[in-house]
């Protein structure tokens, strides 16, 4: 019996195996809106097996996109373009999930094949940039951001209840907070980008206080009966990652506490003079370690993408879920050539219906 194959329940949610899609920037949107190109990318992803599909980082607010071309939930029109999506990942028989989102520091940013970098002064289409301190992240993304007073955060913070709230109007049956990457709220967390004075900075307890407060404020909109996730950088790979490591475990304490259901474990992203191992799995035995000692089960992406890596990090007790990312860029079908690849099932307990029942022929047929 694969172990990938087998279902995963949170909450009232139940997904058909431990594959998901994390969340993948499309860069595709006009004025934060969906179209024909999400629509289609998200119901093949999904028709393709996987039990959870996540939805690309969706801002919470216009200065909160990474790119123009970034998704949003703002705003209601919006949240019907969203509702269209999350209809096609449940009919394919996948929850649907969303991550919101705020690009912090990082937004206003070209798309990565146009550049990957700030966009330049005066281009009509960038604007001004907020973070916890004025400090640029520097490398390609040089732009320097405007310090948050009080209220910016109270109101960063009330954007993310309203996007959660059209999120669960929307029909979407997981939300993931982004926490990661480098973005506004890692942001909040790290030494790299927040040298605060107040509340909001300096010791852990003050670094952890946004990231702690929009998910308090979130969990109060979020139906209890489904599950309320975050992405988090818990590593920098910057050289104090015992720290760093320390540091997260005890924020990911606190997350279980204030109601955080599951922990997608990424890179922190907040420097570019970090030296990442990448290679297979690289962040699988950081993720056990997390799951072990914050008592919240975990999903992790990075290279997690050949069937017998996923069936061994899920198998092993690594993780609880495998993010599979741009191998379903490539192949949408993903699920169904790893059953098939780990002959771990028939057709009809991958897919759905209409569409497994003429593999399952051909394959007789052969
Ligand atoms: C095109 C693209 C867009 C991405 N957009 C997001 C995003 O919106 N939010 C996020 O947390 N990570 C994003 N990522 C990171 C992926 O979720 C994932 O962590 C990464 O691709 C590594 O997993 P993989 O090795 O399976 O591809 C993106 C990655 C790619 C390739």
């Amino acid at each position: 019996m694969s172990a990938l194959f087998t279902p995963f329940k949170l909450k009232d949610v139940e997904l058909r195996n431990r594959i998901a899609v994390p969340p993948m920037c499309q860069y595709s949107a006009v004025d934060g809106l969906t179209n024909a190109w999400h629509q289609t990318h998200y119901g093949s992803i999904a028709r393709g097996g996987a039990g959870l599909v996540i939805v690309e980082a969706t801002a919470v607010s216009p200065e909160g996109r990474i790119t123009p071309g970034c998704t949003g939930l703002w705003n209601d029109a919006q949240a019907e373009g969203m509702a269209r999506i999350a209809a096609s990942i449940k009919a394919a028989g996948s929850v649907p999930g969303i991550q919101i989102a705020h690009a912090g520091r990082k937004a206003s940013a070209n798309r990565p094949w146009e550049g990957d970098d700030h966009l330049a002064a005066g281009d009509p289409r960038g604007w001004d940039t907020l973070s916890p301190s004025a400090l640029a992240f520097g490398a390609n993304l040089p732009k320097v951001p405007k310090a948050m007073t009080l209220d910016d955060i109270a109101r960063v913070k009330a954007d993310f209840v309203a996007a959660a709230r059209r999120a669960r109007d929307a029909g979407f049956e997981w939300l993931e907070l982004h926490f990661a990457h480098g973005y506004l709220a890692q942001s909040f967390f790290s030494i790299h980008a927040n040298q605060r004075d107040d509340q909001y900075g300096g010791d852990l307890a003050g670094r952890s206080r946004f990231l702690l407060e929009t998910l308090d404020a979130v969990r109060e909109v979020w139906p209890e009966n489904l599950p309320l996730t975050a992405r988090f950088g818990v590593i920098e790979y910057d050289g104090r990652d015992d720290e760093t490591l320390a540091e997260s475990i005890e924020l990911t304490q606190a997350f279980r506490r204030g109601g955080l259901d599951m922990l997608s474990v990424s890179v922190g992203f907040s420097t570019p003079a970090a030296r990442i191992p990448w290679g297979p799995a690289f962040l699988a035995p950081i993720a056990q370690r997390v799951r072990r000692e914050a008592g919240l089960p975990v999903s992790s992406a990075w290279g997690i993408d050949s069937p017998a890596i996923c069936e061994r990090t899920v198998a092993d007790g690594q993780l609880d879920l495998v993010m599979v990312g741009r191998a379903h860029l490539a192949d949408p079908h993903w699920p169904y050539h790893a059953a098939l690849n780990l002959k771990a099932q028939r057709p009809s307990w991958v897919l759905p219906a209409p569409y497994a029942h003429w593999l399952e022929r051909y394959a007789v047929a052969q």
